[in-house]
């Protein structure tokens, strides 16, 4: 699908990747929420949905202001989204996600705040980039997170939000959705390994795939 793909299509493709990342454990419950730019405002999960049972037609719609304009009542984390359309032009798409090995590491009292997950293979670098930032702890739906994100995803495609889990933004709604896989893998490796001695991708190797993929 292109980026021109027509609404009906993105909502049909958000609601399908959504359920896949629900079945597959990525989601439970309620948590998480996704959104897509569109060229006149944005779709958004609605508050209190199952990413499981999304369905197409009662997607929040807003306009380019974030204002709520159709569909069901918005995330209550729309701020969160706001964030990275503002901070990164080039977003197209957010997924935030309570994902368990990343949300994990999220919680570890020694977490390194500019690299609490180390670059350990090359599709963590190329679907998220050189840097994953920590996000001190906000609750869940205070706007006061809005402008610690913005200057956080400034610099970086995702963060990790402590006590609480990751945001990832992409250039397309599918792309959104296979770097948060890939996080939550990557920090499943970083646990896996966090006893043991471990070969982290080398600053050239990282500028390599950069150049290459970034
Ligand atoms: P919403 O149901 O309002 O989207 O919130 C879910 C969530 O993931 C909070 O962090």
């Amino acid at each position: 699908m292109t980026a021109a793909a027509g609404e009906g299509e993105t909502r049909a493709l958000l609601v399908e990747l959504a359920a896949s990342l629900f079945a597959r454990g990525f989601s439970v419950g309620s948590a998480g929420n996704i959104s897509v730019r569109l060229d006149d405002g944005y779709l958004i999960t609605p508050t209190n949905s199952s990413l499981g049972r999304l369905e197409a037609a009662r997607l929040a719609r807003l306009d380019a202001d974030f204002r709520h304009i159709g569909g069901d009542k918005p995330s209550k984390e729309v701020f969160m989204h706001r964030a990275f359309y503002a901070a990164r032009p080039e977003a197209r798409a957010v997924v935030h996600l309570h994902s368990t090995m990343a949300t994990a590491i999220a919680c570890l009292a020694d977490a390194d705040p500019e690299n609490p997950i180390p670059p350990l293979t090359p599709y963590f670098v190329m679907r998220i980039g050189a840097r994953l930032p920590l996000v001190p702890y906000f609750r869940p739906g205070d706007p006061a997170m809005e402008p610690a994100i913005r200057e956080a995803a400034t610099n970086a495609r995702a963060v990790l939000l402590a006590n609480h889990g990751p945001v990832i933004s992409a250039a397309s709604l599918r792309d959104a959705f296979y770097a948060a896989e890939e996080l939550e893998e990557a920090a499943k490796l970083a646990l896996l390994l966090r006893a043991a001695p471990t070969r982290l991708l080398t600053q050239e190797q990282i500028q390599d795939l950069l150049k290459n993929f970034g």
